[in-house]
Order: C-alpha cells, then structure tokens, then sequence
C-alpha cells in the first residue's frame, strides 16, 4: 500500500541566456531594493534590468510588504559573493485523519523546476531533506533530471523517545542532495496502520531546506504541526551562475560581449554547483563584479584587523599592519611581538657605543699620556736650544738636517752598546752608529750636562747644521726630545791631526806635504766658518786635536760642541772666557773679546806643531809648562829657526818653504790681532807653499807618503787611534771644553 504523490514546479523559462547589452550599464532608473531586500545587478526586478530572464525577480506586495519572488518562492536575500539566493520553499505534510482512517496531503508544492538553463541550482552544501515524524518515509526524487531518488525515514516508540536539536532519525531525518539539482518531487510513503503511534503524532513532514535554519523540536511531534516561519514556508539555498558558458576559461576566451565580471580588480569563479561561473570582487576589494568599477578597495582598517597595539594602513586591495617602535608585526599570529632583531640591533648598537666610548676614553687617556711624555721631550727640546734651532730650519729653507727619534739612534747604536764606542771625552760618549740600514755615523751622546752644557749642544748644532764644507764636519742630524742630547755626524774615520803629530807610533814617516795639505785643508775649513756669516762663525778652540781625519787623510775640521752663541749680558761673558793652554789668543786672554783673528793665533800654533812635532805647552820635568809660540818666536828672533824644526821636516821640505811657513806662523802669532793675516789669507798662503813644494821630486815622494797612508796598512806601522773622536779630547791632552764665539 503505497500512495504516490509527485509534486513538481515548472517553471519553463525560455530566455535564461545571460546576455548584458555590451556595454550597456544597467539603467539607473533599475530599482534595487524590494521591500527589504536588496537586488544587485545581474538581478533585476524592472524589464532590461538584468541580463536574460534567469535573473529576472518580481516585486509583488504580500502581506502588505514589497517582496522580491522568483514565481512562486520569496526570495529572503542575494548574496553576490557567494553566487546564492535564498528563497522560501514548500513544506509537504502527510496525515492521518482519524475519523477517515485515511493519509491525506497537506501543504503546497516541494520543488522548483525551471529548467537546466536557469542559473538556479538547489546547494548541495547548505540544504538537507528534511523529514519529520514517528512514522514516517518520504522519498526526494529528480528522475528527469540527475537521475536521483533519495529517502528520509523518521521513526519512534512513544514521545520519550524524542530529543528537541537531534535530527538523527527518531523523530526527525536528514538527507544529503547531490548536485546539479534544479528541480525535486517529495513522495510519502504510506507505512504500518499503527494504532499507538497515531494516537501521538498522526502528521508527518517532509522539505528540502537550509540546514543552518533547521532545528528539531519534539514539538513538531506532538502538536502535529510543523509549519515552518512562515506559513508552511522555510529556506532553501539556490546556487545561481552563469550558466550558459561551461567555465571561466570559456569566459575569459571568449570575452566578447557575454563577460560577466565587468568590474576591474574582480575574477572569474567556477560555479560549485554545475557548470558556468561566477565573479566575485579580488582580494581586498569589495562590491559588486559585475558592474564596470563595482569592486571597490576594502578599507580593511575599518574594523581595524591588525593587534589592538598596532597601526593600520589601507592600501590598494590590501592594508599594512605596524607596531610601534621595538615591536614587531607577525603576519601569522597577528599580533605585536618584541622586535628581537630590533632588540639585538639594539642591544648591538649600544654595544658598539659603549666601545666607541671605551675607545674614546682610552685614546684620550693615551693622548694624555702622549701629551705628558711629549710635554717632557718638549721641555727637553726647549732646553736643548731646539727652539732655536728650529727657528734658524725655519728660516733657512733647504738645510740637510735630520731630527732623529730617541728610539731611531738607540737602534743604531745598538741601544748604545759599550762596544759601539768610538771615544770618551769631557763632553759626552761618541759611538758608532748606522742607520738607513747602512750609513755609518758618529753619534755624540753626552755624559752628565750642566745647565751651560746643555745650551751649548743646540748652539753647536745651530752653528754646525748650517755649514756645508768638504773641511768641515758634518752635522747630519740630532735629537733633543731626550734628557742627553744626541748629535749626528758624519763619520770620519782616520783620527785627528794631533794623533798623526804627537801619535803613540812616533816613527811613523809621516809626509810634510801630507801636513801641509792638512794644514790647508784646516785653513779652508777655518776660512769658510769665518767667511759664511756675518757676523762670522768663530771656532773658539782651534787645535790639532780638533782636526779629524777622513778616510784619504782629507782635513775636517770639528768639535762645535763646546760653541755658544756671544753672550749678551757681561756677566756670562766673563765666566765663559775659556779655551784649550797653548793655543789661547793672549789678545783674548786680556779683553775677553774672542774674534776671527783669535782663530787665527790658534791656527798659527798647529803650524808650529807641524813644523816643530812639539806639543803647544811643553811638560818637562818640574819645570814651568813653556808655551811652544814662546819658543818659537824667541828661535825666530834669533834666526835659530832650525834648531826648533822636527827633523823629518828638515829632510823633507826646502828650507824656503819652511821659513815661508815659519813666516805665516809668525805673523798668525802676533800680540795685536789686528796685525795676524785673516784665516783667507793664511788658507791662500799655505796654497801657495804647497805649490812651491810640488816640485816633481817633492811629488813623487809625497804621493808614495800618501800610498802608504791611504792603503791603511802601512808598512811604517802607522796607528790610528780614534780616541776623543770628534770630541777630539785625548786623555793624554789637557784641554779645557772650548767655546765658539757667534760674534756679533
Ligand atoms: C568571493 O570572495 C570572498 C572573499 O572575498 C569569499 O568569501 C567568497 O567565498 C568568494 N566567493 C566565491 C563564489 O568564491
Ligand atoms: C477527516 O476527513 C473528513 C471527511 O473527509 C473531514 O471532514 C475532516 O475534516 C478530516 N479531518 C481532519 C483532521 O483533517
Ligand atoms: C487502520 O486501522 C483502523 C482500525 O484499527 C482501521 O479502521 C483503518 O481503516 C485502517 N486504515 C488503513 C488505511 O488501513
Ligand atoms: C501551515 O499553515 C498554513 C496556514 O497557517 C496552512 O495553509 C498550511 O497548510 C500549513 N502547512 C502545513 C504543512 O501544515
Ligand atoms: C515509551 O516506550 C517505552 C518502551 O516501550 C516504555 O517503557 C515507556 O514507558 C513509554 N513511555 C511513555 C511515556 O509512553
Ligand atoms: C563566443 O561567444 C559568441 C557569442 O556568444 C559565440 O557565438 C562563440 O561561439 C563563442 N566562442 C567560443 C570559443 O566559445
Ligand atoms: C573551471 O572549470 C574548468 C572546467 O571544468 C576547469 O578546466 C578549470 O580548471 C576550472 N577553473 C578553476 C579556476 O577552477
């Protein structure tokens, strides 16, 4: 026994095509509102208001309100960006009437069909067949179209058995639809005559609605009365689409014309539900896709997405999430976190300024240091005359003269080594130095210094580092910036004039004309130091000893260390009268007035030297020292010349050169200065004498001399002995620490 009801809604619509008129906006004059409802474009409820009929809707006054209807079904909304349509649909109520005893139908129709051209699909996601009842089996059918045929069976004992919110079977059932459903027929079944069950529920229900909007309540059960919200009426999805183009590649191919998603910023979607597509506004854009220029920005700030300590910022189709200062945006979590790498970068940076700072304060305090250590060598330096010196470099552009670093001569000294030593004397220590790696100097170091010493180191620098003359030492270089100041020579290597006279080997053959060129040699020397200034540069302490010997026996003339410049005030000038016995200007000794011309007695006593081999003071015995110019000049008087001559000289020189060069001794050891030649003279003067003596026999024996000399290990025995270099002080040889007078 079975009663068969098939119940269906036809709804034939012929031009479902969807066909907007090209470019043809839909009419402002389209309404888009129906009583509560929005109608968004492609809807429409005024004629050329939407494309083809599918979308058409008919505003019809019900119950006193304007409402939107597809043929028989209100429609309760339309979503554009879900592509659905929620209409209210039929629910189908079966019966049994007591006094009949028979099943009867109650309710209005249970489906939709217009059609597989229409845009309209029932969802599959969002509806279920719903069936209601204790005794109860109804069937969802689409033979003509999907071929399916689905049931819902709902069956219970008595009311207990019922739970209001569960749709599980007793009492109520749910059934899923496949999809591309557009059209459905509800059958009941009849079932077993069942006395007890009618006495409690003698209706039973059957729809295919919105699953969201169903709840079972055991009402429905009891009161025989489930009538939905509205007259028997409850919601069902539709998925509506564009449905005469299969999908969105079609679309997207074929453009011309039929396109959909008119609007910028919208995409095409497959429709879910059967063929044919959707559009539906991009990312960050809302609206209506449409409609050229439907989708608009979402101003996503609006409902402010980011972490409630964060700042938005809408952009195009998007928005921008940031934290305030040490905190970072996490796009997963959403939220602010602490800005580790900020933090680190932080940390760092501080870090790197503590060192900085740490940096600063040791270079400062290095600085200081610096500065202390620099105050001293500068104390030294001002002590030592630098600053005077440093005056005279400035003004005198282009003098070869080096300041030498402390550290700079310790290295060339060996750190002064005792082995380095190349003589001793009242001044301070020489030692052999090399530096630029090869270059051999004598570095004069001095011992202990008094306050007047001390100035006299940068006045003999100041004197010497002027001068450039093959006879005169050279002065390299110094260094004041430490407690001793150290001068840098040249270095001259074959001893002094007074070792080749008075020297330990006093058989040594040593050749006149060697002496007399030395002699001349010493003159030009003398000569130039007078000449280069004005006022003239004044030796103070000519002797022997102060002529060194290069490595050819050339004449050097040295020892400036004792020079100071002319003291100003009278007081200093008196104590400063000082020289070497024997050679002191007795002219000087009277008026403290040290000049040229004292030079030139001093000069006049080497060439006794020369001449006689006799020390300028004779020791002999207890008697009195006697002063070799005293000697000499009384030998002169009487015409005893030869008497005082060195007898290798007589052998070797013409008794004519010889009394010329007794002549010039002579006149260099007159009492009244005024009368001595000028250190010119007596250089041209002893020229002229050694022309005289290079007569070719005179010659030949002397360049003999001289081979032996030079060839350094001579057969006569020769000794060189370096002592008092160029301090040229021998132990053996009492002199006073000289001056040099810069007369003014
Ligand atoms: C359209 O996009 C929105 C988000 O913008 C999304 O929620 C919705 O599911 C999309 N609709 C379809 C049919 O894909
Ligand atoms: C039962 O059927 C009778 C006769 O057709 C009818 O008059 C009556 O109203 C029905 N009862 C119900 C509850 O429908
Ligand atoms: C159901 O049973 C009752 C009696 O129990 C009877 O009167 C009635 O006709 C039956 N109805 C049907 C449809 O068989
Ligand atoms: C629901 O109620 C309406 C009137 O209130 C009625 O016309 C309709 O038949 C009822 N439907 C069902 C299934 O009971
Ligand atoms: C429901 O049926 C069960 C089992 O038949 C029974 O035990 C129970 O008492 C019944 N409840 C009511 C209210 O009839
Ligand atoms: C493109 O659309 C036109 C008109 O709607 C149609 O005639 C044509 O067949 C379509 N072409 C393709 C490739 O779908
Ligand atoms: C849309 O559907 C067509 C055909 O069913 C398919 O080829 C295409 O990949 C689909 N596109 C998307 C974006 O899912």
């Amino acid at each position: 026994m079975q009663a068969l009801l098939q119940l269906g809604l036809c709804l034939i619509l012929l031009a479902a095509q969807y066909a907007p008129a090209g470019s043809a906006v839909p009419s402002s004059h389209c309404r888009r509102q129906c009583g509560n409802v929005e109608i968004p474009y492609p809807f429409g409820i005024d004629p050329g208001c939407s494309p083809g009929d599918g979308f058409h809707l008919d505003c019809k006054v019900h119950d006193g309100i304007e409402r939107p209807f597809r043929s028989a079904f209100e429609v309760l909304d339309i979503s554009l960006k879900q592509g659905t349509t929620r209409v209210l649909n039929f629910i189908v109520g079966y019966c049994y009437n007591t006094s009949t005893g028979s099943m009867e139908y109650f309710g209005r129709y249970g489906g939709l069909n217009e059609g597989v051209s229409s845009p309209y699909r029932l969802s599959d996601v969002q509806n279920r067949f719903m069936v209601i009842g204790c005794n109860a089996l109804a069937s969802i059918s689409d033979r003509d179209g999907t071929g399916y045929e689905g049931y819902g069976a709902a069956a219970c004992r008595n009311q207990s058995d019922l739970v209001d919110g569960s749709c599980s079977g007793i009492g109520c059932s749910q059934t899923t639809i496949p999809k591309r459903m557009y059209f459905y027929a509800t059958t009941f079944f009849s079932t077993v005559n069942n006395s007890q069950i009618w006495k409690f529920n003698r209706c039973s229900y059957a729809v295919l609605m919105e699953t969201a909007s169903f709840r079972f309540s055991t009402k429905y059960i009891t009161t025989n009365k489930f009538n939905g919200t509205n007259d028997g009426r409850v919601p069902v999805v539709l998925d509506w689409a564009v449905r005469d183009i299969k999908s969105c590649d079609v679309a997207k191919q074929n453009k011309t014309g039929t396109y959909a998603c008119l609007s910028s910023n919208s995409k095409c979607v497959n429709s879910s539900n059967d063929q044919g597509y959707t559009c539906n506004c991009t990312n960050g854009y809302e609206g209506n896709p449409y409609l050229p220029g439907g989708c608009k920005d979402v101003n996503e700030c609006d409902h402010n997405p980011c972490p409630s300590d964060g700042v938005c910022r809408n952009i195009a189709g998007e928005y921008r999430c940031s934290c305030r200062v040490g905190k970072k945006y996490a796009k997963e979590s959403n939220t602010c976190n602490p800005n580790i790498g900020f933090i680190i970068g932080l940390t760092m940076g501080l870090f790197g300024l503590m060192i900085i700072i740490m940096i600063s304060v040791f270079w400062g305090q290095m600085t200081i240091q610096k500065r202390k250590l620099n105050k001293v060598k500068q104390e030294y330096f001002r002590e030592h005359g630098g600053l005077l010196l440093f005056d005279r470099m400035r003004s005198e552009k282009g003098l070869a003269f080096n300041v030498f670093s402390e550290a700079e001569l310790r290295h060339a000294t060996d750190n002064f080594d005792v082995s380095r030593i190349l003589g001793k004397g009242g001044h301070g220590t020489v030692y052999k130095g090399i530096i630029k790696s090869s270059m051999l100097v004598a570095i004069k170091r001095c011992g202990i210094v008094d306050e007047r010493q001390k100035k006299e180191f940068g006045k003999e620098m100041l004197i010497l580092s002027q001068i450039n003359h093959k006879n005169v030492v050279k002065l390299l270089g110094c260094c004041l910036e430490v407690e001793v100041p150290i001068l840098v020579y040249e270095f001259v290597r074959n001893g002094t004039l007074f070792e080749l006279i008075h020297g330990r080997n006093q058989a040594l053959q040593i050749s006149f004309s060697t002496l007399l060129r030395i002699a001349h040699e010493a003159a030009e020397g003398l000569s130039f130091l007078h000449s280069y200034a004005s006022p003239p540069i004044i030796h103070g302490d000519v002797k022997t000893s102060n002529i060194l010997l290069d490595d050819n026996y050339m004449a050097k003339v040295s020892d400036f260390g004792a020079s100071i410049l002319a003291p100003s005030d009278k007081e200093q000038f008196v104590t400063m009268v000082q020289g070497t016995c024997g050679y002191l200007d007795p002219e000087y000794m009277q008026t403290c007035q040290l000049t040229d011309k004292s030079d030139v007695y001093s000069f006049g006593v080497i060439l006794l030297e020369i001449l006689t081999g006799q020390l300028p003071l004779k020791l002999e015995g207890t008697e009195k020292p006697r002063s070799l110019s005293l000697i000499f000049l009384s030998a002169m008087k009487e015409n005893n010349l030869e008497d005082v001559l060195v007898s290798q000289v007589k052998g070797q020189a013409s008794m004519e050169l010889l009394r010329g060069l007794a002549d010039l001794a002579k006149k260099c050891l007159e009492m009244c200065g005024d009368n001595r030649p000028s250190m010119k003279d007596v250089a041209d003067e002893l020229n002229r004498l050694r022309k005289l003596s290079l007569h070719p026999w005179v010659q030949l024996e002397m360049e003999m001399d001289e081979e032996n000399l030079v060839g350094g290990e001579s057969t006569s025995g020769y000794e060189i002995e370096l002592s008092g270099y160029p301090m040229g002080q021998s132990e053996n040889h009492p002199i006073n620490p000289g001056s040099s007078y810069y007369a003014r």
